[in-house]
């Protein structure tokens, strides 16, 4: 099932996500959906507060993005209850687009390593490192459970600048190629 994707001044997206129980969650189909969902909008990544869902899961497949960066060949992954255990003290910062944000593509500074603890799909726990773009895509989902949009960490004459336009996308004004759902 393809959901449609929450757009920025929606609340949902502000709130901090809650904890998934393990004991009682089911994984599927929301995890094919959520993949499904991102591979229709053509996304990296995808957060479930991005489909209305308030809970501390997101999923990233990055595999498509190889051509260019061939570090993301097989970045595919499902973090639940994701922590970020340490971080380097440098920051780097790329271009990033979101897709509860249509049409905007701003630099964003972020750690540039940090190391992660989640569960995966099969709640398995696992710790893993992570460098550079995928460090970028990784702090970028994780904002999303902490109700933080990457429009939020620009600098602050480009925010000035993107006021505008953000309060439009907040009013229902934006046009997209994939199902939405705005405030
Ligand atoms: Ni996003």
């Amino acid at each position: 099932m393809i959901y449609p994707v929450v757009i920025y001044g929606h609340p949902v997206l502000r709130k901090k996500a809650v904890e998934i129980d393990p004991e009682t969650f089911e994984p599927e189909p929301l995890i094919s959906d959520m993949f499904e969902t991102m591979y229709r909008a053509s996304g990296v990544g995808l957060a479930a507060p991005q489909i209305g869902k308030s809970i501390r899961l997101y999923v990233i497949d990055a595999s498509p993005l190889a051509e260019d960066h061939p570090e993301m060949q097989d970045f595919k992954r499902v973090f639940i209850n994701p922590e970020i255990v340490e971080h380097g003290e440098n920051m780097i910062s790329i271009e990033e687009g979101c897709l509860s944000v249509p049409n905007i593509h701003e630099d964003v500074k972020r750690y540039e390593s940090l190391t992660m603890r989640y569960l995966n799909e099969h709640f398995e726990e696992k710790e893993e490192q992570f460098e550079g773009f995928k460090a970028i895509v990784v702090q970028h989902e994780y904002d999303h459970l902490d109700g933080i949009m990457f429009t939020d960490k620009v600098a602050p004459l480009r925010k000035r600048l993107l006021r505008a336009k953000l309060a439009a996308i907040s009013k229902g004004k934006v046009k997209t190629d994939y199902k939405i759902i705005t405030a």
